[in-house]
């Protein structure tokens, strides 16, 4: 219902509606009504209320599931959370359906890579997808190089910021982290039975007070943007890569907007460390290394340090 309300009160901000017009619209009673805009007003939305009805004055960047009509019923918004992929990991056990979003306001335990901490202050943008595609688990990169993919795509296409992909799942923007991916997997059978993708996005937060080298959205284009439409977009985007007839042809396409490739890396693990000369990345996403020796040495998974050149 808020959804349906706040569908008709932002089609016209200038418009005053009526209690009446709006009870009929909605097919709701006056007090009835009445609730939902109190509610609404209680959680960040400016609603002039006047003899004359209601009016919207502003909406706040929040991440409601009535923010997201199309797919409300997946949405799970929280304030304040350990990390979403603990949420998710509950949720995607309990059963939850294929594209459920885990949202947070803000972490308490952010995880990253290599169990680094990802701070997570409010004004950024804290999410675990959880999918659920039928296939065995080699194809699981596929995935988190559609969703990498379809995240670039979004801030490039849309937001003309100049996105670039790190092997395997980082965004940078002038070689500073604008975003980073955590993805988790269980399997049933020898098929996935689960992968979650989190994905934490520098939007309207100042992340270089805990990272110096990390940059936020609102400090490239110089002015706040709705995390809504960035979640949204990103969402469609990466719902139309996993439907096309050519997810294999991902690891070609993110390869358009990669820039580990062609230059020195190394690779941290949990336990080791890889140098060498990325050539490129083969079609199950593990990155090709040029060993002193020509030959080459094949990276699955890790860190990746871009060497000065
Ligand atoms: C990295 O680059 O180190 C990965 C960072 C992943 C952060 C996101 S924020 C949403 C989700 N929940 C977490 O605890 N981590 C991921």
């Amino acid at each position: 219902m808020k959804s349906e309300l706040l569908k008709i009160l932002s089609a016209n901000s200038d418009k005053v509606y009526s209690g009446e017009a709006l009870s009929q619209q909605l097919g709701i009673s006056r007090v009835s009504i009445w609730k939902h805009i109190k509610k609404l007003k209680e959680l960040g939305y400016s609603i002039a209320a006047t003899s004359n009805g209601y009016q919207l004055e502003c909406s706040p960047d929040a991440l409601y599931p009535w923010e997201f009509p199309e797919r409300e019923h997946l949405i799970r918004y929280h304030q304040e959370v350990t990390s979403t992929m603990e949420v998710a990991k509950e949720e995607a056990r309990g059963g939850c359906e294929d594209f459920t979003v885990i949202i947070a306001e803000s972490q308490s335990n952010g995880r990253g890579r290599l169990k680094r901490r990802w701070h997570s202050d409010s004004g950024g943008l804290y999410f675990t997808l959880v999918l659920r595609p039928k296939v065995p688990p080699i194809m699981m990169t596929k995935f988190s190089f559609a969703a990498s993919f379809s995240l670039v795509s979004v801030l490039r296409d849309e937001f003309q910021i100049d996105a670039k992909a790190k092997w395997p799942n980082d965004i940078l923007v002038n070689e500073r982290k604008l975003s980073g991916m955590l993805c988790e997997m269980e399997m049933e059978s020898d098929m996935v039975s689960f992968v979650n993708i989190g994905i934490g996005l520098n939007v309207n937060n100042n992340p270089s007070e805990y990272e110096p080298n990390a940059v936020s959205i609102k400090e490239l284009i110089g002015k706040p943007v709705p995390r809504r439409r960035i979640l949204s977009l990103f969402l469609d985007r990466l719902k139309d890569e996993i439907d096309s007839e050519d997810l294999d042809g991902i690891i070609p396409r993110w390869k358009q907007h990669a820039i580990t490739l062609n230059r020195q890396v190394k690779i941290v693990t949990t336990t080791e460390q890889y140098e060498g000369f990325a050539t490129d990345i083969d079609e199950n996403g593990a990155l090709l290394l040029k060993q002193p020796d020509s030959s080459i040495k094949k990276v699955y998974y890790g860190d990746c340090f871009h060497m000065a050149v």
